[in-house]
């Protein structure tokens, strides 16, 4: 059991694709039981940057929360909750406004990208990093697990902490990623990075049969049936790859190296492979569907307890500061 605390968080905007899976989410399964003390919260005051409707935000809330119970997140082991159930998020960020530069903020790919699409940038958009501080270094979290995309943010954070610590005496922890190398870059049917806005994703969530319709979009190449080929030039094979065990793996090298099937059968085992990993998942998240109810008290449990915790840091960050005079 490792000692060090560890956090992460997955924003709620819409359903989760294989490349949030096995890019972050999966992580976060395996990680639980090697930590002595994990939290896993979904940061919704984050989400208030792009949802803006209440009914919008209530489901997907609820969505996430299903998801991550869905994929194996133990509410038994991890301290499961939203974080916006703990006003010290946003406390916490207030306080760090005051001790950051507007050019360190200015650095952010995320802003960087608004910008430059001449989008109009909101405060809070800005302060994104920020809070995704206060997220972290509340909880006394070291160990980080999050995209390559996320590296930047945890940079940040530790440059907060610095200029925390140098200025009112050694408060939080300094925070680091924790980014598994060899599953950083999934791959959509497109042969681009999976990502919704290239529109190339695989939904966990979807039906057996909608599974095999996306298996069966990739595109493959005119390679005669009989001809040999390798399969690691394919992206068809590097998605069958994540869920494969090693028996369904040697057969699969199997189908392309030694030529003689046609595309359409090396697709239809994939995708049955890939229904099969899922299948789990996908039934209990139907199960959790049907009972909203058990979901939102696991998530308010969370919350109080993770409160508990957070409280106790701001308050020592308020002494500090020089806030508490009574
Ligand atoms: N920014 C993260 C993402 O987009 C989500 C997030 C918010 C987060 N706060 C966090 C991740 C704290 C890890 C730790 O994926």
């Amino acid at each position: 059991m490792k000692k060090e605390i560890l956090l992460s968080g997955i924003k709620p905007t819409g359903n989760p694709h294989i490349g949030n899976y096995f890019g972050a989410l999966k992580q976060w399964v395996d990680l639980q039981n090697k930590y002595k003390k994990v939290y896993i919260f979904i940061p919704d005051y984050h989400a208030l940057i792009s949802v803006q409707d209440k009914k919008k935000m209530e489901k997907n809330i609820l969505n996430v929360a299903i998801d991550l119970l869905a994929v194996g997140i133990d509410p038994k082991k991890v301290v499961f909750y939203k974080q916006s159930d703990i006003p010290a998020h946003t406390e916490l960020t207030w306080i760090f406004n005051c001790i950051v530069s507007v050019p360190t903020l200015m650095r952010a790919h995320a802003f960087k990208d608004s910008q430059a699409k001449n989008k109009d940038v909101s405060v809070g958009l800005f302060d994104y990093p920020i809070l995704q501080t206060s997220d972290i270094v509340l909880y006394d979290a070291e160990i980080v697990p999050v995209g390559e995309d996320q590296k930047q943010h945890i940079e940040m954070a530790r440059e907060i902490v610095r200029k925390f610590n140098n200025t009112f005496g050694k408060t939080f922890k300094e925070p680091r990623a924790f980014v598994k190398k060899e599953v950083s870059v999934i791959l959509g049917n497109d042969g681009r990075k999976m990502s919704k806005s290239y529109k190339n994703e695989l939904p966990l969530f979807v039906s057996e049969k909608e599974t095999l319709k996306y298996m069966m979009s990739i595109p493959m190449d005119s390679k005669k049936i009989s001809a040999k080929k390798n399969p690691e030039k394919y992206t068809l094979y590097k998605i069958f790859k994540l869920f494969a065990n090693a028996e369904e793996n040697k057969k699969m090298r199997k189908m392309f190296e030694e030529g003689g099937y046609g595309y359409g059968e090396i697709k239809i085992f994939a995708a049955e492979v890939v229904n099969k990993y899922l299948k789990d998942m996908r039934k209990k998240r139907k199960e959790l569907e049907k009972n909203p109810e058990k979901v939102l008290k696991i998530l308010k449990k969370g919350g109080a307890e993770a409160k508990k915790q957070a409280n106790k840091k701001i308050l020592e960050v308020r002494k500090k500061i020089g806030f508490e005079i009574y």
